[in-house]
């Protein structure tokens, strides 16, 4: 059983007599971590006898998990609440608001204040006690606010509703200490504090036994991950291999200047480990790199780049671009560029800047105009857009390894998956191919999709 919720069994028992059979929603604003948290929010929603709908105006519970790492992901939190509003004055709905944002005080008074129709608030630190918050809010009537500013500890044991039945995501750590002069996440998320090896080996075996082929380790900077002394991130990753059923391990997101010859030695030898890095580069210009915070230059990222390049055969990158930072020159940006011309990346995922209140680069005087910001957005864009049929073609007459996910979305006639560097490959497949990881041959490139064909026919 579950430590550190009081009368736990007592609870359960009586709100589920209330709610039993009643229905829940969640909306997941944010991240990978946010999307696991939701996951074990389900599991414990689920456990007091709620069943999931997606449709919201039928459930009987909304929580809402947010994110504030930047501007518009807190605006479309606002924009939802409107719509709920209606429909809490027609049925009733419980509604429950927690996550990252629900860390910084402004935008709790701002709930209160605006939306006091809002039932529970909630924080990052504490999702473990949300039955608890439930049941107050439904049983006693009150109108909850459960925050803890503190770091939070690490419940282990909570029950999970995974959204996917092969593969999973595994939150190995928590919080982060890297103050990255743009960002939030360690103001809403605390400090570093990492799970023990032995709880995420028994989980990743769990899922094994339960049929999962895929597995994504998560934490902020998963390489400062710190099991216990001389256990870090490469011998979690080389524990994580051995387990049987597994075929697939990913991680996101390390950080370039704790990557150490032995994470890439243990990803080389990983038969299981994919041989696709997800490096942030945030920016490509040293002098930018240096107010960001992020302890490596541009010839240092590129050096990490090549050496693994030298050492792990066809790895490939996937990277996270922020454009128009403040002080962010012309110069600065041609650097970003440049990178990107340099490593053929298999997918970026870009950002324009966004002012988070508390950050220190908030404070910097040298703000970019968002007019340019949109233009080094769309420059970056159409650069990384006019490279990819190219970098695809790589991949044309290879054999790969595809994890089957379904019916393609686009073409109801074909079924779809991912290769181990993320790319989707569409086919012509089977209903009992889903799920399973088949060979196909690459027979064409499609800009967004590569186009492949059973080996064997
Ligand atoms: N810990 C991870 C991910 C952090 S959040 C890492 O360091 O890579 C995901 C991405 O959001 C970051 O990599 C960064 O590119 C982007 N981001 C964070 N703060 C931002 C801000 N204030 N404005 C724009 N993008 C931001
Ligand atoms: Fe934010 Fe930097 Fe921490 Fe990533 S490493 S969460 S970008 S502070
Ligand atoms: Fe993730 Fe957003 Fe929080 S990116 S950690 S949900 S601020």
């Amino acid at each position: 059983m579950r430590k550190g919720l009081i009368m736990e069994n007592e609870l359960i028992r009586r709100i589920k007599e209330q709610q039993n059979g009643k229905k829940y929603t969640i909306l997941t604003m944010g991240c990978q971590l946010n999307e696991n948290d939701s996951e074990k929010i389900a599991g414990m929603i689920e456990e007091i006898g709620y069943n999931m709908t997606k449709k919201i105006g039928e459930a009987d519970l909304i929580v809402i998990n947010t994110c504030c790492v930047r501007e518009n992901a807190e605006e479309r939190v606002f924009g939802k609440l409107g719509e709920l509003k209606k429909i809490k004055e027609q049925n009733g709905t419980i509604i429950a608001i927690g996550g990252c944002m629900m860390q910084e005080e402004v935008m709790r008074n701002k709930i209160k204040k605006s939306y006091p129709f809002v039932d529970i608030i909630f924080g990052t630190h504490t999702i473990h006690r949300f039955q608890k918050d439930l049941y107050q809010a439904i049983v006693e009537k009150q109108k909850i606010q459960d925050i803890l500013d503190i770091n939070g500890e690490i419940h282990e044991g909570l029950p999970i509703k995974r959204k996917h039945s092969k593969q999973a995501s595994v939150t190995i750590m928590y919080g982060c200490n890297n103050f990255c002069s743009y960002c939030i996440v360690p103001y809403v998320r605390g400090r570093e504090r990492s799970r023990k090896p032995e709880n995420i080996i028994n989980e990743v075996e769990r899922l094994a036994k339960e049929g999962y082929v895929e597995v994504t380790l998560l934490g902020q900077n998963v390489n400062s991950y710190k099991g216990r002394e001389n256990y870090g991130f490469a011998e979690l990753l080389r524990d994580i291999n051995k387990i049987k059923g597994i075929e697939r391990i990913r991680f996101v997101s390390p950080h370039p200047k704790d990557f150490t010859d032995n994470v890439i030695q243990a990803i080389k030898e990983g038969e299981h480990i994919c041989k696709l890095i997800h490096l942030p580069l945030q920016s490509g210009s040293s002098k930018i790199l240096k107010e960001m915070n992020r302890n490596y230059t541009k010839e240092q990222y590129i050096e990490l780049v090549e050496k693994m390049k030298n050492q792990i055969p066809n790895v490939t990158f996937s990277t996270d671009i922020i454009v128009g930072f403040p002080g962010e020159t012309e110069e600065d940006f041609e650097d970003t560029l440049d990178i990107v011309k340099k490593v053929n990346f298999e997918q970026i995922y870009m950002f324009i800047y966004s002012r988070r209140s508390g950050t220190k680069a908030d404070k910097m005087d040298n703000q970019i105009p968002e007019d340019i910001k949109h233009k080094r957005f769309e420059l970056l864009k159409s650069l990384f857009e006019k490279k990819i049929p190219e970098n695809n073609l790589k991949y044309v007459g290879s054999i790969q390894r595809v994890l089957v996910e379904g019916i393609s979305k686009n073409n109801s006639k074909m079924y779809t998956g991912r290769t181990e560097s993320n790319k989707v490959v569409n086919f012509e497949g089977k209903e009992e191919y889903v799920g399973k990881i088949v060979d196909l041959k690459i027979i064409a490139e499609h800009t967004w999709y590569l186009e492949g064909k059973l080996k064997d026919n």
